[in-house]
């Protein structure tokens, strides 16, 4: 009996924390296929990551890295959904506009 409640309780605490998760307001997909990491994709990715963790967005703004979304011309690629915003040429200050952008 005793058994059966712990399986119990553990299985409740299993359903509680999934209740728990949060869906961010807004997804920041970073490409870090092979072309936008030689021009700074990862970087990027790295330093939107830590803007967040900095300033503890992570309820607002998801950071996702993606492969290549096939506009390797013109990366690195920032895609900003739902709202579906594509950036390209994205450097460090147009990164940072766009999380501020969207953290509000
Ligand atoms: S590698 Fe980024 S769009 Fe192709």
């Amino acid at each position: 009996m005793q058994n059966l409640e712990k399986r119990l309780s553990h299985s409740y605490l299993r359903r509680v924390s999934k209740e728990s998760y949060y869906t961010p307001d807004c997804i920041l997909y970073v490409c870090c296929g092979s072309k936008c990491k030689k021009r700074g994709g990862k970087h990027l990715y790295k330093q939107l990551k830590s803007a967040v963790k900095e300033q503890r967005l992570r309820r607002k703004v998801q950071i996702i890295k993606t492969g290549c979304t096939d506009h390797c011309k013109r990366g690195p690629v920032v895609t900003v959904m739902p709202k579906n915003e594509w950036n390209f040429d994205v450097t460090d200050e147009k990164a940072m506009s766009i999380l501020e952008e969207n953290a509000r």
